[in-house]
């Protein structure tokens, strides 16, 4: 695992997600707030002439069931609103409005299969430590498929409704084995409010307690921090250490 602390969290992350972006790649893409800097700077560079996603396809993490993809909070609406739409990325999603939900998360693990996989995978982190939407207890081995939302996430996410009410129960979400499948995996993590869920998450045991912790058994993961969100972590200063002396020819 590679943890990067950094002022800059959305250039960094956006660096390890251009490293793969040529025509064929697969993208996988994230909701939240957390990965709203690492678009900017993709459409920026995009804008700029220095990078082009023609030929790109991506794929998203989850979705909120029982919420009309026309609804501007839908994980579908955000991504095509933040990013997919300005790059002229097709973008696929777990459909929302699917009445066969297992159908659907069926549907959608053969569409990521028969792209031929995710090439990036990048991730937020919520404060409970899911990705995705798997929430503590999920299998780790799991596949896309419906979950019930923590009251935590619920909460965390009211902020994008009018009210708690108002946030869905059910999600469809890729599950932590189909996200491990992904070739490179790029958790962005920003804020003191997610210190207590990477620390978990990199130096804690692999425990469906913290569905993050899983990234630690896959070969090729990169953490992108802020000091906030670092503030947990024990091994810092190795960390620093590491990036001082990476070596040039090692790419993302
Ligand atoms: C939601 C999403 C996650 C995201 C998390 C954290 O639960 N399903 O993919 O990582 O929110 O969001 P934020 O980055 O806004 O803190």
């Amino acid at each position: 695992m590679e943890v990067v602390i950094t002022a800059d969290p959305g250039f960094v992350a956006a660096d390890a997600i251009a490293a793969h972006v040529r025509p064929g790649a697969v993208l996988g893409l994230a909701t939240g707030s957390s990965p709203l800097p690492v678009y900017a700077e993709l459409l920026r560079r995009r804008d700029a002439g220095d990078l082009s996603f023609d030929g790109v396809q991506a794929f998203t993490l989850d979705e909120y069931v029982d919420l009309p993809r026309a609804h501007p909070q839908s994980y579908h609406a955000v991504i095509r609103r933040e990013f997919t739409e300005a790059a002229g990325i097709t973008v696929d999603a777990p459909n929302s409005e699917a009445t066969d939900i297992p159908a659907e998360a069926a549907r959608y693990e053969t569409a990521i299969r028969n792209a031929g996989g995710i090439d990036v995978q990048l991730l937020g982190i919520g404060t409970d430590g899911h990705i995705g939407f798997n929430e503590p207890g999920s299998s780790l081995a799991s596949r896309t498929r419906v979950k019930t939302l923590t009251p935590q996430t619920r909460a965390d996410n009211a902020r994008f409704f009018d009210s708690i009410d108002d946030v869905p129960v059910h999600v469809l979400t890729q599950g932590l084995g189909t996200i491990l499948e992904a070739r490179h995996l790029v958790l962005v993590a920003t804020g003191e409010g997610k210190a207590a869920a990477v620390a978990a998450a990199v130096e804690g045991p692999v425990s469906a307690m913290c569905p993050s912790s899983v990234l630690q058994l896959h070969r090729h993961v990169t953490f992108v921090v802020d000091e906030a969100a670092a503030a947990d972590l024990r091994l810092t200063d190795y960390y620093r250490f590491v990036a001082d002396h990476k070596p040039e020819w090692q790419a993302w």
